[in-house]
């Protein structure tokens, strides 16, 4: 019996929320359903707000550090949820983890140098490359129409021919949703070290495993990984504290770790934020009931989709993810081009969705759905987007 929550639909207007605020500048109308942002509309688990409430209702603010007790429950968590085993030295405090991104582009890379991405991929993987003047060379996932695979052979001729100074791994891998399992990770690893390449692996969405899966942190899967890689980490996604921009990462290989924290700590860039830290250890100390209970309710939702696509909206396949509370929906079926597509959920569903060619142009034909809302809210989504898929198709055959 789920201990939370997750029905109650709650106001999120007046927080300066970017899925609610941000709806005009993106999708140029406010009068959308905001299933976009991969944050949750679920409420906290409460033991994170009665720690910062204490720490707040304190009168003075000032310098802090991060407690051993903030250090401890990263590793404790680690170990107990993934059984990965992380010492505190090569342990680093990173104010998000699209920062962490940043700083392993500008410190491993220089300007003239190539970045590996695997599209369709989280935007900023290829944002952060190119705004730093670094170039992006694609490994394009591969898909048969159901299934993604990352191509190795790709990798591996891309590597040889293109001498990249560093890829950006996401793993499980947004918007998809994939695991990728041990043998591929490792695969990767030995390809890359073999070609001198750092691989800096976003973990942000690997506490998020569906249906009893485990997540596989890329440090764990052999000794190539431990050398090449730079693991980022976050609760935020975890348990829907991205407000609080708590992040962290680990380095195994003290050869890549002891001038780049260095580098980190001259900078500051490793400098821990108060709120950041004391939301974070309440979180992993006390959260893990509720990221269960999510989980399970997220699970609730995805299998609520399918189902009702499957019943209610024809040419609309929803790809099952393995991790994370984001669904790739396949709407190639329709045969609408990718504006007809977003003009349908923006202009008769009323929705805001992401666009799917927001992640690489392999994402034209899809758009991706955030189930991370109350069912009732995807219910009227879904009733929406049937009756804007009706009308577009009988639209079209006009
Ligand atoms: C794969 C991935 N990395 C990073 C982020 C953002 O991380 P942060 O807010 O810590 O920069 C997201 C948010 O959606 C994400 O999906």
């Amino acid at each position: 019996m789920p201990k939370y929550n997750f029905d109650c639909i709650i106001d999120r207007r007046g927080t300066d929320a970017v899925k609610i605020d941000r709806l005009d500048r993106v999708f140029g109308r406010h009068d959308l359903t905001p299933l976009w942002i991969a944050d949750l509309d679920f409420a906290v688990c409460p033991e994170i707000t009665a720690a910062l409430t204490r720490r707040l209702s304190h009168p003075v603010l000032g310098y802090s550090e991060a407690s051993n007790g903030y250090w401890n429950s990263i590793i404790d968590w680690n170990l107990r949820r993934h059984g990965f085993h992380i010492r505190r030295e090569e342990l680093s405090f990173i104010p998000g983890v699209v920062k962490g991104i940043a700083y392993a582009v500008n410190y491993f890379t220089q300007p003239t140098d190539k970045v590996v991405i695997q599209p369709p991929v989280y935007t900023p993987f290829r944002t952060v490359v190119e705004g730093n003047g670094r170039t992006v060379v694609e490994n394009p996932l591969l898909f048969d129409g159901t299934t993604y695979t990352m191509d190795l052979d790709g990798l591996e001729r891309i590597v040889a021919e293109e001498r990249p100074a560093l890829l950006i791994l996401c793993n499980p891998h947004n918007p998809i949703g994939i695991q990728w399992d041990a043998a591929t990770l490792a695969r990767l690893a030995e390809i890359c070290r073999a070609g001198g390449v750092t691989v800096v692996s976003d973990e942000i969405h690997g506490d998020l495993m569906l249906d009893g899966r485990r997540h596989i942190p890329f440090l764990s899967v052999s000794d190539d990984a431990r050398a090449v890689g730079v693991m980022l980490g976050a609760p935020s996604k975890t348990f829907n504290i991205p407000g609080l921009v708590s992040s962290w990462m680990v380095v195994k290989n003290p050869e890549l770790r002891t001038r780049y924290y260095n580098w980190l700590e001259a900078n500051e860039f490793n400098a821990p934020v108060m709120i950041s830290t004391i939301g974070a250890e309440a979180a992993y100390n006390n959260g893990e009931q509720w990221l269960d209970d999510m989980l399970e309710y997220v699970a609730g939702n995805i299998a609520f989709v399918e189902d009702y696509a499957e019943r209610n909206i024809p040419g609309l396949k929803v790809i099952r993810p393995q991790a994370s509370f984001l669904l790739w929906l396949d709407f190639r079926g329709l045969r609408l081009c990718q504006r007809e597509i977003m003009d349908m959920l923006l202009d008769k569903a009323h929705l805001a969705l992401n666009d799917g060619s927001m992640f690489g142009r392999q994402g034209e034909g899809f758009a991706r759905l955030n189930v991370g809302t109350p069912r009732c809210v995807l219910a009227r989504a879904l009733e929406s987007l049937r009756d804007a898929v009706k009308q577009t198709c009988t639209d079209t055959v006009r």
